[in-house]
């Protein structure tokens, strides 16, 4: 039987993260060199590599006989956690009234850009996440490109709002960012907030990074600056490695009342509420313990430590920039400086960068400038610094704290050899291109492994 696809649905592109996957698997199926079944240095996924801590895990063993239906805008216990926690680590008063929980920050944000009427700006880079909901809802956007610093400048988003005929605009601010590692600071966030207030922009302000931020004294939440206009997401996902769990939550402006019946419609509509045994175990996660106070602070420090190593490695091979990450487990790495060669070697947008640093014999997985937003043919890239065993150097790290800088590099060469062996692979890579060699290599390798 043949089905016919809505038209709405055909009309949208596939979600960057499920192209990566696809490619992926593709590579692997494919790849006929022995080398290949080792898989690939993993720079591409946004994932924690550290265990789902413990007393979320016992919580949610002790909460499976939960099978009833949840109150749509999340359990109580969750949501007095949730406000206990913005408490304790981000010092904001928030009435648990004003927090709803969802499947994940993903379909919240999705949620909110349903609800919300009005023109959407988004700075890039940005996350691969926001893009194809913009587009899927149909809404109107605007891309906002930051400069060099890689950071939204008030004065453009001034003159860009005053551009828009919207009576309201919709900022998507991503602080720490994902893709750049930047952090936000109080000023900055003043500085973007005159203007929401002035031209009428809400923000919905994606937060999902902010326990990672490695001087943690220095992160504020935009909810606190713009309380008025300013929606916060947080969640499980990356600061209690759990995205699997799916769970995140919304705090909404103070003040939002005639919103907030509208925006639980939507949430009955589309889910009910989520998962009842996950939001219990939530509550634990949440909570505030000595267990996760440690947790935040290990994770946190490793992350660090590996943003560290990466920044200083691939920055010190000729020709490379790279942000200097304050928070998350990312950097932005900028390779246009290569682009001569790179068009020379018929490697003309960055989707083809990534394919020709995966295949043999790179095997170095990267998320190219075309998923981030960019230009197509803009060579950056998004290095995840995540590829080693989380469990493992969790431990090795509470057993043995690095210390000096020297102490610090041993830790990520004997905990992370994929990081530091994926480093050198990208430095290969950008050698054999300048010395022209490339794909004489990939060329030789290919007919030397499937000869007809
Ligand atoms: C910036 C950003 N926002 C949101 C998400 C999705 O979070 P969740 O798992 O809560 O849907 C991600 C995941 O990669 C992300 O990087």
């Amino acid at each position: 039987m043949k089905f016919i696809v809505d038209q709405q649905v055909e009309d949208i592109e596939m979600p960057e993260n499920l192209k990566l996957n696809t490619f992926l698997q593709e590579f692997h199926s494919n790849c006929p060199h022995p080398q290949c079944s080792f898989g690939f240095y993993g720079f591409a996924f946004g994932q924690s590599p550290f265990p789902v801590p413990k007393t979320i895990q016992d919580a949610l063993i002790k909460n499976v006989d939960k099978g009833a239906y949840a109150a749509v805008q999340g359990i109580p216990e969750l949501r007095d956690a949730i406000s206990k926690y913005n408490k304790y680590y981000f010092a904001m008063d928030i009435d648990p009234k004003r927090i709803y929980v969802g499947p994940g920050t993903k379909e919240l944000i999705f949620n909110l850009l349903e609800v919300l009427h009005g023109t959407v700006i988004l700075p890039t880079p940005a996350w691969l996440g926001y893009l194809p909901q913009i587009r899927f809802l149909k809404k109107n956007y605007h891309m906002l490109p930051t400069r060099a610093n890689r950071k939204i400048s008030p004065n453009d988003l001034r003159k860009l709002a005053l551009r828009l005929q919207d009576r309201q605009k919709i900022l998507i601010l991503n602080n720490p960012h994902n893709p750049t590692g930047l952090l936000y600071d109080r000023l900055e966030l003043e500085e973007i907030a005159d203007v929401c207030r002035e031209q009428n922009i809400t923000v919905i302000s994606d937060e999902i990074y902010a326990q990672t931020t490695y001087d943690f004294s220095k992160f504020v939440s935009m909810g606190k600056i713009y309380p008025e206009g300013t929606f916060v997401t947080n969640g499980l996902s990356k600061s209690h490695a759990a995205g699997g769990y799916r769970l995140g939550y919304v705090i909404f402006p103070q003040h939002a009342v005639d919103l907030k019946t509208q925006f639980k419609k939507i949430l009955a509509t589309e889910y009910t509420a989520v998962s009842t045994p996950i939001q219990h175990a939530a509550v634990a996660g949440f909570e505030i313990s000595k267990e996760m106070d440690e947790y935040f602070e290990v994770t946190r420090n490793v992350h660090h430590i590996m943003g560290e190593y990466t920044h200083h490695a691939l920055s010190s091979i000729e020709g490379i920039k790279t942000t200097k990450p304050d928070a998350t487990f990312y950097l932005l790495a900028d390779f246009n400086s290569f682009a001569t060669d790179l068009q020379k070697a018929k490697i003309n947008t960055s989707q083809k960068l990534s394919e020709s640093l995966i295949i043999h014999p790179y095997h170095t997985a990267i998320v190219g400038g075309d998923s981030l937003v960019l230009e197509r043919n803009d060579f950056s890239a998004r290095i995840a610094y995540v590829d080693y065993n989380g469990s493992q150097v969790y431990q090795n790290y509470l057993n043995n704290k690095p210390k000096s800088s020297h102490e610090r590099l041993e830790f990520v060469k004997n905990n992370a050899p994929k990081v530091v062996a994926g480093i050198e692979m990208i430095a290969k890579f950008f050698e054999h291109l300048r010395k022209d060699t490339l794909f004489d290599l990939q060329i030789q390798k290919k007919s030397r492994i499937t000869p007809n």
